[in-house]
């Protein structure tokens, strides 16, 4: 029905308006990119625009597809997308703090009322999820991911299609929009760190560790991909035809429609590779349908006709494809998707989401350490709020917050005093501007980012914080990163706290007082110090709306934490890029003292501060030496590993069981350890539970050197516990 419906449809459009149905433009309330679209409105008019971004609200959504389908020649509706990315009004934690609940449902829930939100906003297309793998957190879009391992992040990947999606993708259902994945592919492996920057892996590290999480949107049926900015080994992917083409449609059998990133095209030539009408012609050869704002295609592919480097039947059949997005979403029925004011009213920050958002947020919090139950917090207790993220309800929401309202979001210090009631006390002191670096400073200001800056001088500040430390019985020093320092464009060489917050923790230690540091961040921070000093440390990211109740429940004891962490955290940034599921050397480091040609540094361990899948909670876990059903198994078979999970301490509380593989023996060098499942439990006090893992064939399979994705014959350690640090072991065989 589709089919014919497009070719139809196709059938009776100009090889211009074919051509407009390729040109995205952005307009209206936000600006995501270097440059604004100009003449929309005469263009949409004339058939020149297929889809619009940034603009939202039942209003303005209305006016543009009224423009669409009432003014132009043949009445072809737009797309209208927004970035979408924790959140639409609602907001939710980052996408780094949602990963961290481990929580699928919550996680997939997230995205569902971002996209009922997001769609009663007359969007209809959200440029989420975000799935770059990422091992470098001096990155700053680190933030918009889940973190380091391929297996969670393609959990986590094809939960947010299902979410946005629903879970049959009927995407014509009014509280349903069309995912985009992104950024594909490999953004999260740019050198350095440094936003944009170039990527050159080998197709095996692409297949088993970087590309999962795409392929998992994948079959999950996304609807729409968006290249990325970045150089894959030498073609940049907005121009490489093997990524656009052979890997995303040939082999993983991909349907939907490739949007471009911000002016990729046009950045093409910056790269290296050309002109605008050659980089037009290249873009449209590897697979990309439609083109971000540059207008490369609009201004190009006619006379890119003309001289036959590209030819008709590519331009029909991406402009097929974007005309067959609109129409699983039903937009030819309904270009409006049933938008509407009274239902926006209805929808919008409705009680049961705001209430969602503040359960999920509490969920993301990693507790990292807590010396002599320093937390929870009670609730008679005098406490001094010392920070300059305390008071912030806009840093909280983070960056690529949608359509969020910083302004009503709920700062920590607010969540402390709604959590903690009148019984307790509770001072506040700024206590150190959250960066002194003129540079950074300028270049935030650049990026539109309103820092909260003290004037008086930093020693003032932090004399204040130590007078209020010393009048109180206990320090909550809410520091970390403001949110303009992590998202696109805000990579950082050091991850450390930045400005003087270390030389206000070190004053406020020094009062002797128990110190409890809350973290704010996108990224994993630096923090040897904090580590070693602070008694209690939470890593609460940009929790989003309900940040400061949920921070507040978690200080309190009214929620116990369990969040784990999914990125490594380095001691230091030389230590980067730092991952968990690396590779054995040649002469692997066992920490045998003067064991000289091994692979160490000589100032700093090898291992991490914080492991991947580290965290704490108020309660204690001890998980049993797994045993395995089998010694061993054939091509064809299975196996089942049990633990025993008991909740060991004095509080109910919910542990994440990880199960990671060892491949000991093959034809490639394999990671020393990889997660193939896991199990987030809620047990009592006291409570044990035994806890069954189902293993496949497929679960030991990975691409080899020719790309086969294989099982080898051979042993096969099994390592199960509460992190990647802390497991135990056991194996079986695989054999012929
Ligand atoms: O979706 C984003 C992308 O992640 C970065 N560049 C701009 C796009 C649209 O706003």
């Amino acid at each position: 029905k589709m089919t014919a419906f497009v070719s139809n449809l196709l059938g009776k459009m100009t090889p211009e308006e074919k051509i407009g149905q390729l040109n995205l433009v952005s307009v209206g309330f936000t600006v995501t990119g270097p440059v604004v679209s100009q003449g929309v409105d005469e263009n949409i008019k004339q058939g020149r625009v297929g889809a619009v971004l940034n603009t939202f609200t039942p209003v303005a959504a209305r006016k543009l597809q009224e423009m669409a389908v009432k003014q132009s020649r043949l009445h072809i509706p737009l797309i209208l997308g927004f970035d979408v990315i924790h959140g639409h009004r609602t907001i939710f934690p980052v996408p780094l703090g949602l990963a961290a609940t481990w929580d699928l449902p919550a996680i997939e829930r997230s995205a569902h009322i971002a996209g009922q939100e997001a769609a009663a906003d007359g969007i209809n297309w959200v440029y989420s999820p975000m799935v770059d793998i990422a091992r470098d957190p001096r990155w700053g879009r680190v933030m918009e991911g889940a973190g380091e391992d391929p297996y969670l992040g393609s959990q986590i990947a094809r939960a947010m299609v299902h979410g946005y999606q629903g879970p049959t993708n009927d995407m014509t259902r009014p509280e349903n929009v069309m995912a985009c994945l992104k950024h594909f592919a490999l953004y999260g492996a740019a050198e350095a760190g440094r936003d944009y920057n170039t990527t050159d892996m080998s197709r095996q590290r692409m297949y088993n560790e970087y590309l999962p999480p795409y392929k998992a949107a994948v079959e999950a049926g996304v609807g729409s991909v968006m290249s990325s900015f970045n150089d894959v080994n030498g073609i940049p992917a907005t121009a490489n035809k093997w990524l656009m083409t052979d890997l995303l449609r040939t082999q993983w059998g991909f349907n939907g429609f490739v949007a471009t990133d911000y002016t990729a095209i046009n950045e093409l030539s910056a790269h290296g590779l050309g002109d605008d009408k050659k980089v037009s012609e290249l873009a449209l050869n590897a697979g990309i349908d439609m083109d971000m704002v540059g207008e490369i295609f609009l201004k190009n592919l006619a006379q890119n006709l003309k001289d036959g480097t590209v030819k008709q039947a590519d331009v029909d059949l991406a402009c097929r494809r974007v005309l067959e997005a609109k129409y699983r979403l039903g937009l030819f029925t309904d270009p409006y998707h049933g938008v509407s004011e009274a239902r926006a009213k209805q929808v919008l920050m409705q009680p049961a989401f705001v209430q969602a958002a503040r359960d999920v947020a509490r969920r993301s919090l990693v507790l990292l350490k807590n010396e002599n139950q320093t937390l929870p917090l009670k609730n008679t207790a005098n406490i001094a709020v010392v920070g300059p993220l305390a008071d912030r309800p806009v840093d909280m929401i983070g960056s690529w917050s949608g359509a969020g309202d910083g302004k009503q979001a709920v700062s920590i210090l607010q969540g402390i005093k709604n959590v903690g009631g009148n019984t307790i006390r509770v001072s506040y002191a700024h206590g150190a501007n959250v960066t002194e670096d003129e540079q950074m400073i300028k270049r935030l200001n650049e990026n539109g980012a309103q820092l909260n800056t003290d004037p008086r001088s930093a020693d003032e500040q932090i004399a204040e914080a130590v007078r209020n430390a010393q009048a109180a019985e206990v320090v909550v020093a809410v520091v970390g990163e403001s949110s303009g320092m992590t998202g696109e464009a805000a990579s950082r060489a050091d991850i450390g706290l930045p400005g003087r917050q270390l030389d206000l923790l070190k004053a406020l230690k020094a009062t002797g007082k128990p110190l409890v540091v809350v973290l704010c961040n996108g990224r994993p921070l630096t923090l040897p110090w904090e580590d070693q000093n602070a008694n209690a440390v939470l890593e609460t990211w940009f929790g989003g709306t309900q940040a400061g109740n949920a921070v507040a429940d978690v200080l309190f004891g009214r929620y116990n934490p369990s969040g784990k962490l999914t990125m490594t955290f380095p001691r230091a940034v030389g230590q980067i890029p730092i991952y968990y599921n690396h590779k054995s050397t040649g002469r692997p480091y066992a920490g045998v003292l003067l064991d000289k040609y091994k692979s160490r540094y000589l100032d700093l361990p090898n291992d991490p501060l914080y492991p991947f899948g580290y965290g704490l909670s108020y309660t204690t876990f001890t998980v049993s030496k797994p045993t395995l059903s089998a010694a061993s198994i054939g091509m064809t078979g299975a196996l089942d590993v049990q633990v025993t999970v008991q909740n060991t301490g004095a509080t109910d509380g919910e542990e994440v069981v990880q199960l990671y593989l060892r491949d000991v023996v093959g034809t490639s060098s394999r990671p020393v350890q990889e997660l193939k499942s896991f199990q987030k439990v809620l047990l009592k006090k006291g409570e044990s539970r035994q806890l069954t893992f189902h293993l496949t064939v497929e679960d030991l399979k990975f691409y080899n050197d020719d790309l086969k994705f294989v099982a080898e014959p051979g042993e096969f350690q099994v390592m199960v516990g509460s992190n990647s640090r802390d497991v135990q072991m056991a194996s079986f065989t695989l054999t012929q």
